[in-house]
């Protein structure tokens, strides 16, 4: 088998590039080791920034998310049950991001590939990049029980956390970053209409979140311990603890129900540097893992995704290779923006086991000076709306 351009993963990113690829006239094969079903089974990110709804917009992606997608201003952060603030992006940025959930992005991608009738090969099985270093990569794997090759130009490592790509950079060449905090978030997902706003919680009993999918499905979180078990967590327990971290007419506001899913996450900030190594190329979560309290995750895969597609057309068009030279560091310059974003919620919204009494302090005058600064707040907006991408030149 032969192709351009190698997708390793069948996830966000590596979905979206296959498209993008395809509308700039270069053949890809998306290599993805689940099946279909299970790749849309799991619940993920929800709030897209204006970067990438104008990359989905402008891929055919946009129809189903502009009609079921609600957009934002902005939104509100409450602390110690006083007076909620809002974070206005709007009024701030001229932006606006959208609530709008992964796995329907992940529908709206596989039923893009099936119109073009792409080469999305699931369950393919010990998936390995090979000669990654020469101008002749390849990927070797199992698919239906037997043993493949593919030959390819370059090779696109979009295989999340837990894949391989990442480890085909040598130990003397790749260098990781890695914070892990000290807390989880147990996250529900209910047929309930959710509260108008996105509200961010910092309580004493810790940190919660209401989000939402669309005007009958929402979207909660609430900070839990390491250790905690999901099995010790009714429903009950879930709705009676969120409410407790929200001011009372918020937390009265909030409509209960029962879950259809929930999960407890780890938070981490992970960075592996260069993001390149030869015809390797990774993209998305192979390379960089934010702590969900800044809905990054999702929108740093389309910006390496963008970046990446952008440099294959060049090279593929014009026969230069200039952009894919600059693409880990140009990609990097917004991952490390979106980490220390994500970085600074996590800290200022969480309570940390064994944080002293200076920490808290600190910690509540940082809420107070962004509750009463109109530049702060500005700041605050900059980030989390996303940076403008970076021109190609
Ligand atoms: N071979 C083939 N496919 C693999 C392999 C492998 N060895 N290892 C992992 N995969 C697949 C996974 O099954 C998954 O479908 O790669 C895909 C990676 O998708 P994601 O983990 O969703 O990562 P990404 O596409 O970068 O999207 C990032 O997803 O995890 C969330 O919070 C994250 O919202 C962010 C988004
Ligand atoms: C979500 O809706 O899942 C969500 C929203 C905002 C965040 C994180 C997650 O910061």
């Amino acid at each position: 088998m032969k192709t351009q351009v190698a997708i390793i993963g069948g996830g966000p990113a590596g979905m979206l590039l296959s498209e993008i690829l395809h509308r700039a006239g270069i053949h890809s094969v998306v290599l993805e080791q689940r099946s279909r079903e299970y790749v849309l089974s799991r619940i993920r990110a929800g709030v897209l920034e204006q970067g990438t709804v104008d990359v989905l917009r402008a891929n055919g992606l946009g129809e189903r998310m502009d009609r079921e997608g609600h957009a934002h201003d902005g939104m509100k952060i409450v602390w110690a049950g006083r007076d909620s603030f809002f974070i206005d992006v709007n009024k701030h940025l001229g932006k606006r991001f959208m609530a709008y959930g992964q796995t329907n992005i992940q529908e709206d991608l596989f039923a893009a590939a099936d119109r073009r009738n792409a080469a999305v090969l699931t369950e393919a099985e010990d998936v390995q990049p090979m000669d990654v270093t020469t101008d002749r990569p390849y990927v070797t794997f199992r698919y239906r029980g037997e043993a493949m090759r593919m030959d390819c130009d370059f090779i696109a490592g979009c295989d999340g956390f837990h894949g391989v790509s990442r480890k085909a950079i040598p130990a003397n060449v790749l260098r990781e970053f890695e914070k892990v905090y000290p807390f989880g978030w147990l996250g529900i997902l209910s047929k309930t209409p959710p509260l108008p706003d996105i509200v961010y919680a910092n309580h004493p009993r810790g940190f919660a979140l209401a989000s939402m999918r669309n005007p009958t499905l929402s979207r909660y979180y609430i900070q839990v311990p390491l250790d905690t078990k999901i099995e010790d967590w009714s429903d009950d327990r879930f709705w009676s603890e969120l409410k407790m971290r929200y001011p009372r007419e918020l937390a009265d506001a909030i409509v209960t129900g029962p879950s259809i899913e929930k999960s407890i996450a780890p938070l981490r900030s992970f960075v592996a540097e260069p993001m390149r190594h030869g015809r390797l190329f990774l993209a998305g979560d192979a390379a960089h893992i934010v702590p969900p309290t800044g809905a990054k995750g999702l929108n740093l895969a389309v910006s390496d995704v963008f970046y990446l597609s952008r440099a294959l057309a060049a090279f593929y068009g014009q026969g230069t290779t200039a952009l894919l030279d600059n693409y880990s560091d140009m990609a990097l310059r917004r991952v490390w923006s979106s980490v220390r974003t994500s970085w600074y919620l996590t800290n200022l919204l969480h309570r940390f086991p064994g944080a002293s009494d200076f920490d808290q302090r600190a910690q509540e005058y940082e809420l107070e000076y962004l509750k009463s600064s109109h530049h702060a707040q500005a700041a605050l907006a900059e980030q989390y709306a996303g940076l403008p991408f970076e021109e190609a030149a």
